[in-house]
């Protein structure tokens, strides 16, 4: 065989190898729909509890009411003051004595209009207690939360969504867990997905930018996260849109890890979740089915493998669709609800 055969042959197999390693294309299925949602089409911070049950915002079209997906809609929790617009959200394990005491369950959420983050408390009998959690003079408008388990800290985005974005219209802030006190981190343009991977080395944050009152700019960033104060430092790029594939315009959304690393990002105005590697690479393009407008996604479901994307219907943006699809792997928090509730 001649040495240029060989090299032909070579690079066949080569571009077959990356082609068959090549992003899957996957479709959702509609779990939700216009016709028989309960949700307003603003459904937002798609979170799981330590059973699997799911939970959005915007439950009857308001701002201020919790409902839950599954096992079926209805109504989970109405704010104390109708002046909360609730927006992220996360349940976090319990201690051993809060489950002692019969706590069913604790949650985190961001509140944009009252500039704070609540906490809830679910009791035995089901009432909630929600309370004022993180607030300070410099946080404004949290968007989303996101949560490391070995050092119980919050991790907040926020964005004020100016025509033309300047450094300081989001940033990302911590807040401790136990005791509520917050300081921010950093000042950047808004902040929308935030999420931490599950060895909790690196925290994911996304930033966008408008010019004109048009978006021109979507990026992650990562950043490497300090075990000891939480803190963050090394800010590096992760995807950047405009190069990875000229979707600048269109802005991300909520972000979350399954188990294994990967982060999935949803695309408001796309009807597109996209699956990354922890190198960056895709892995996946998850085509939705009702929803265009998408706002928030997490892993549930009894063994924590399927994914509930959240977002407007597509046929009627005043009502909030979900859409689900199957994963091979459980989702992050699902994970460590499970593994960490009533431990310590
Ligand atoms: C958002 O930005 C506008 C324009 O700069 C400013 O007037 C407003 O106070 C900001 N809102 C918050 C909550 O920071
Ligand atoms: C921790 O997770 C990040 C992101 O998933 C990954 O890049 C890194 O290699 C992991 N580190 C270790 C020590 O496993």
């Amino acid at each position: 065989m001649k040495l240029s055969n060989l090299n032909s042959i070579l690079i066949l197999a080569v571009s077959f190898l990356k082609f068959s390693s090549a992003q899957k294309n996957l479709d959702a299925s509609p779990l939700i729909i216009s016709s028989n949602s309960e949700f307003g089409g603003a459904i937002e911070g798609a979170s799981v509890d330590v059973n699997g049950e799911m939970f959005a915002t915007n439950f009857d079209a308001k701002s201020f009411e919790i409902g839950r997906i599954t096992p079926s809609q209805s109504l989970y929790h109405t704010s104390t003051s109708i002046g909360t617009s609730f927006n992220g959200i996360r349940f976090i394990p319990l201690t051993k004595s809060q489950v002692e005491q019969g706590i069913k369950s604790v949650a985190f959420l961001a509140n944009p209009k009252e500039n704070q983050i609540a906490k809830i408390v679910e009791d035995k009998d089901g009432n909630i207690v929600q309370s004022v959690f993180c607030k300070d003079k410099t946080l404004f408008l949290p968007n989303d939360v996101a949560f490391s388990y070995d050092n119980s800290k919050i991790y907040i985005s926020a964005q004020n969504f100016t025509d033309d974005t300047v450094i300081g219209d989001g940033g990302l802030w911590i807040c401790d867990g136990k005791s509520g006190e917050i300081i921010q981190l950093e000042s950047l343009g808004r902040t929308n997905g935030v999420e931490v991977s599950p060895n909790e080395t690196t925290l994911y944050l996304s930033e966008a930018f408008n010019k004109g009152g048009k978006v021109i700019s979507n990026k992650i960033w990562k950043f490497n996260i300090d075990k000891g104060t939480g803190k963050v430092s090394n800010q590096e790029l992760f995807v950047d849109f405009e190069k990875l594939d000229g979707t600048q315009a269109v802005d991300i959304d909520g972000m979350r890890t399954d188990i294994d690393g990967n982060l999935y990002v949803t695309r408001n105005g796309e009807g597109q979740v996209v699956v990354f590697s922890p190198k960056g690479s895709i892995l996946s393009r998850i085509k939705l089915s009702s929803i265009i407008k998408t706002t928030n996604l997490e892993f549930g479901g009894k063994d924590g493998k399927t994914l509930f994307i959240v977002g407007a219907c597509k046929d009627d943006d005043t009502k909030g669709c979900v859409d689900t699809i199957q994963n091979d792997i459980p989702g992050r928090a699902f994970s460590a609800l499970k593994s960490l509730n009533g431990k310590s």
